[in-house]
């Protein structure tokens, strides 16, 4: 059904080149007044003056949006949305003064998560999955990469890969599924003298080219971190997953320098996520690259850590940087991702409109999908929220709060309050 969407207070559409943007580019969002969307066959094919889209599409069905703010869908580039029971008992260890890396080495951590995960049901997860999802697509987001992670066994690790494909039919959500079979040495490989060397091993021969065979996964990813894995172990991983046809994405310079941004340029890799304990070399490398730097700002705010990433230095030096929720059990369980912008504006310094471009545009440049949505633009697709706000500064400013009333995915009706 050809959709009409009128009487917004403001249509911001990110309009502007297909790829991520940078630095001055990201000073504007493209506000609209008194103007319209038009949404067919999935894609949107016009916006402009309302008054001429209600001529030249009369027989288009009209979506009032009561005077909201219509913006494109939100593009959440990083997730870990499939696991099983919360960790609200390690939040309070933290509180008591136990460090997240610590709470690791005594097999908390994602060893509680993957201990968990192993034990249910591929259904089970499913079930989990898909109510996680809708919350977060109840706060505007229609794109949602998920991770898998906490399985680090072949079959484990494909029954949650089995799980996002089974989600997304399911869900309204456009997700994306990473392979993350490096998120942890697993506690058994740890317990032997050879078991790291033949982890390493099985997910470069064997978990790998599966998942790639199999088509359950669009990228490969590695916690790259002084605990978890190294650089040398990462470029090894990776390398893996280039050759299989995956696309690259890094866990880096998350809580202690490691030179895994320089890492993810040299790889070409698609994204350097995390980046809190980035060096000024690595912000260098990420600025003259295509890898784009996706901030977390609400994994080291729930770890209760002072530092946050330098995303000012890194958008005024140019480098391409997108914002994701993180959303997983250990550091970061907020569905909300608009609070996530909250704290991009101000933890991280950015512009409301930084923020936005960051959350859209730039998310989907960090899932290669920067071609196919995070714009409100012809050929676009229709993926789109709607809130409840006069202005668009107000979406970083009621923090907590969920302002949205209703998305789309591809022109289709996908969640509504
Ligand atoms: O992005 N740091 C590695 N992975 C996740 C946390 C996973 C967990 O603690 O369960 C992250 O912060
Ligand atoms: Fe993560």
């Amino acid at each position: 059904m050809p959709l009409l969407f009128t009487n917004a207070a403001q249509v911001v559409t990110c309009a502007g080149p297909a790829r991520a943007r940078r630095g001055i580019e990201m000073r504007d969002a493209g506000i609209l007044t008194g103007a319209a969307v038009a949404v067919d066959g999935g894609r949107i094919v016009d916006v402009g003056p309302a008054g001429e889209l209600e001529r030249r599409h009369a027989r288009f069905e009209r979506v009032d949006c009561g005077g909201g703010v219509l913006t494109p869908g939100l593009v959440d580039s990083h997730t870990h949305a499939v696991f099983g029971r919360p960790r609200a008992d390690e939040q309070e260890l933290r509180a008591a003064g136990l460090d997240y890396m610590e709470i690791a080495r005594r097999g908390g951590g994602i060893h509680a998560s993957v201990r968990d995960l192993r034990s249910r049901t591929e259904e089970d997860l499913l079930t989990l999955a898909v109510a996680r999802l809708r919350r977060l697509a109840s706060h505007g987001t229609t794109t949602v990469e998920v991770k898998s992670g906490y399985g680090l066994t072949l079959e484990d690790e494909l029954k949650s890969l089995r799980v996002i494909a089974g989600a997304a039919s399911i869900v309204q959500i456009r997700l994306v599924p990473t392979f993350l079979g490096a998120h942890e040495i697993p506690l058994e490989a740890r317990a032997t003298p050879d078991g790291r060397t033949n982890y390493i091993s099985l997910l470069v021969h064997e978990m790998i080219p599966t998942v790639a065979r199999q088509g359950l996964a669009r990228f490969a990813d590695v916690f790259c971190e002084p605990g978890a894995y190294t650089v040398d172990e990462s470029r090894q991983i990776l390398d893996a997953a280039r050759r299989a046809g995956l696309g690259v994405k890094l866990h880096a310079d998350e809580l202690r320098p490691s030179g895994g941004a320089e890492l993810a340029v040299e790889l070409g890799a698609t994204s350097a996520d995390h980046l809190g304990a980035i060096t000024d070399a690595g912000i260098e490398a990420l600025a003259a690259s295509d890898t784009v730097a996706t901030l977390l700002p609400g994994t080291l705010l729930f770890l209760g850590k002072e530092r946050q990433a330098p995303a000012r230095a890194l958008v005024d030096r140019g480098a391409a940087v997108a914002l994701a929720t993180d959303f997983n059990p250990g550091t970061s369980p907020t569905p909300n991702f608009p609070l996530i912008l909250t704290l991009g504006v101000s933890q991280l310094r950015l512009s409301a409109t930084e923020a936005l471009l960051a959350a859209t545009v730039n998310g989907a440049a960090a899932l290669g999908l920067a071609g196919e949505t995070g714009q409100l633009a012809p050929g676009f697709r229709a993926d789109l929220a709607l809130f409840e706000m006069e202005d668009v500064r107000e979406l970083p400013y009621w923090y907590g709060d969920r302002r949205c009333r209703a998305t789309w995915v591809d022109g289709a009706p996908a969640w509504s309050a």
